[in-house]
């Protein structure tokens, strides 16, 4: 059961805001030569972390990732960098946007490579999820942030509730002629 809900003061997005840089090495490559998508993932939820951690002043846990698109490879020899602040709380729950970019530092060329956000829950020393203070909005991208992070909750929250009606409704015989002009092969152990 979570905690009874107490207050708790406020703290700004600017507390928080946390930048990770790394320089993308060859052990990170895959057999293509560019990074790993595992390497950043990692990297993020690393930042992710410390970011959240730092403004809950708590242990935290990640709960999900949203919207990772890798837009551009990164290259060995590039500087990562990979900015966090924290874009929404709930009562135990805080959405971390993160802004990944990638710099080769000889043109000083910088891309931008994803922007993702990560939720994770803060937990007390039992396990439990447990009261992260307020947000300080100071800014209008604070504002922002947070009024998107709303919306892009609500959204999710009608796109599970949706799939989920639709799962319900697919009858496997029903469905599988929409799967001729896919590439798939059926075979014969399916009806
Ligand atoms: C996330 C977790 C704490 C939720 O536990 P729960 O018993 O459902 O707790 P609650 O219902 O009180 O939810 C806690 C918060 O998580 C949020 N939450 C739960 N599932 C979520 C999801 N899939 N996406 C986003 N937020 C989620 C809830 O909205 C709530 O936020 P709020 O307090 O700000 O309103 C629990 O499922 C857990 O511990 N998961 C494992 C996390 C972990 O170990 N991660 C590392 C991976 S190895």
């Amino acid at each position: 059961m979570p905690e009874p809900f107490t207050s708790v003061p406020a703290k700004s997005v600017a507390y928080s805001r946390t930048t990770l840089t790394e320089l993308m090495i060859p052990a990170y490559a895959n057999f293509g030569g560019k990074i790993h998508g595992g390497t950043l993932l990692s990297l993020m939820d690393k930042v992710a972390y410390a970011c959240a951690a730092k403004h809950a002043g708590e242990y935290c846990v990640t709960v999900s990732v949203d919207g990772v698109n890798f837009r551009q490879p990164v290259e060995v020899g590039e500087l990562v960098s990979l900015m966090a602040s924290v874009n929404y709380v709930g009562r135990t729950s805080l959405v971390i946007g993160i802004k990944v970019v990638a710099e080769n530092v000889k043109t000083g060329i910088v891309k931008h490579t994803n922007t993702s956000y990560i939720t994770m829950v803060a937990k007390n020393d039992a396990g439990v999820p447990t009261e992260v203070p307020p947000l300080l909005l100071e800014t209008a991208d604070d504002a922002r942030r947070f009024l998107e992070a709303i919306k892009r909750k609500e959204l999710r929250a009608a796109y599970s509730e949706h799939f989920d009606n639709e799962r319900t409704r697919m009858m496997l015989t029903e469905n599988l002629a929409q799967l001729t002009n896919e590439r798939c092969v059926l075979g014969t152990g399916i009806l």
